[in-house]
């Protein structure tokens, strides 16, 4: 017991040492280095929903696949070039993640209010946020001070953002090794209730697969080809693709999922009570998901000294 006691004091003294240090994100990291921020941000993120709504849908998922690869540190936004190789180009990102001209136009907007200061981490982040609440979504608040790497890994994005052939096990595992639990990754699959997937990334789904309403596979099927046609885009939540609502999941209690992915958490697996309570509970739906947000948020952020505050998003300073 005296052994126990004592290692559990080492633990609550020294890990804070070493753990992620989401504990050093704060709502007001820029009230006085940067007040305009928040503001600024949002003012962009709302002109470029008005201009084209899935621009929100693409900005909330760069946030996602920044943090799942190696934390929230603004690594997906490095470009290549003849002597660097960075994120793009993994499997889930290339000819798929988009909104980074927006990206590059909110940081001018924040850096033109205050230089140098605000990351291109945090600018995802509250992107994010900005868009599912332009969507009718919940709002939550940001932490920040996230600083932005000076690396990027291809071979961690190739590994860490699932894939939409994934089994429910597989997605309970790659929410796992990030720190979120099953029950958060089944609120999070909620940011499918907005914007659009590519053929390719449904194909095997709609033709080759029986845990799907056979009307619903039909009519996708004229806009997805069983050859060709592989960037033609369908929505995600067919029933209303540009609100925020829990329509996802009422899809996938009617066998409507369009990812395979999507399906498996109501196929007769352990995550279907929770799917069925989203259905009935949209407002349990949208705490869920503003808390999943945060925690995602905190995945293994720089801060202090840490990596760089990045002048520009796609460059290391
Ligand atoms: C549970 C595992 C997940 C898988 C397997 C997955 C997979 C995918 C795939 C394949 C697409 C379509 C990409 C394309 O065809 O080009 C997509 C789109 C999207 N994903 Fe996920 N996703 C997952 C979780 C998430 C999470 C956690 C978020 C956000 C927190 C998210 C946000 C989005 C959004 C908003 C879109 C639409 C993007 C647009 O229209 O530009 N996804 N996802
Ligand atoms: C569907 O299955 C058939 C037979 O296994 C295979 O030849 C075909 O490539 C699959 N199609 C898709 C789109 O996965
Ligand atoms: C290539 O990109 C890396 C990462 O942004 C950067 O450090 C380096 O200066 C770039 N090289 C050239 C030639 O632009």
């Amino acid at each position: 017991m005296a052994f126990f006691v004592s290692v559990l004091g080492f633990a609550m003294v020294f890990l804070p040492l070493f753990a992620a240090s989401s504990a050093d994100l704060s709502s007001t990291f820029y009230s006085s280095s940067c007040p305009k921020a928040l503001y600024t941000i949002q003012t962009a993120v709302k002109a470029a929903v008005k201009k084209e709504a899935r621009m929100g849908a693409s900005l909330l998922r760069l946030h996602f696949h920044d943090c799942f690869v190696n934390g929230c540190d603004g690594s997906i936004l490095l470009d290549d070039n003849s002597t660097f190789t960075g994120e793009k180009t993994a499997t889930g990102n290339v000819n798929s993640v988009r909104g980074f001209d927006v990206v590059d136009d909110i940081k001018s907007k924040v850096e033109a209010v205050c230089p140098g200061v605000v990351s291109c981490a945090d600018i995802l982040a509250v992107a994010a946020r900005d868009s599912v609440v332009c969507f009718g979504g919940p709002t939550w608040t940001v932490l920040l001070g996230r600083r932005d790497s000076t690396t990027a890994s291809l071979s961690a994005a190739n590994s860490n953002i699932p894939s939409p052939t994934s089994s429910l096990s597989n997605l309970i595992t790659s929410f796992s090794n990030q720190g979120l639990s099953r029950s958060e990754m089944v609120a999070l699959s909620g940011s499918h209730t907005i914007g659009q997937a590519r053929c390719t990334s449904f194909r095997a789904h709609i033709y080759n697969e029986t845990n799907i309403e056979s009307t619903f596979s039909t009519s996708l099927q004229s806009d997805c080809p069983f050859s060709g046609g592989d960037d033609n885009l369908s929505p995600l939540d067919a029933s209303s693709a540009t609100v925020f609502d829990s329509g996802y999941y009422k899809n996938l209690v009617n066998k409507k999922g369009l990812l395979h992915s999507d399906q498996e958490l109501f196929n007769g697996g352990s995550t279907d009570s929770q799917v069925n309570g989203y259905t009935t509970s949209s407002s349990t739906f949208f705490k869920d998901f503003a808390s999943a947000m945060v925690k995602m948020g905190n995945i293994s952020p720089l801060t202090g000294t840490s990596g760089e505050v990045r002048t520009k998003c796609g460059k290391v300073n």
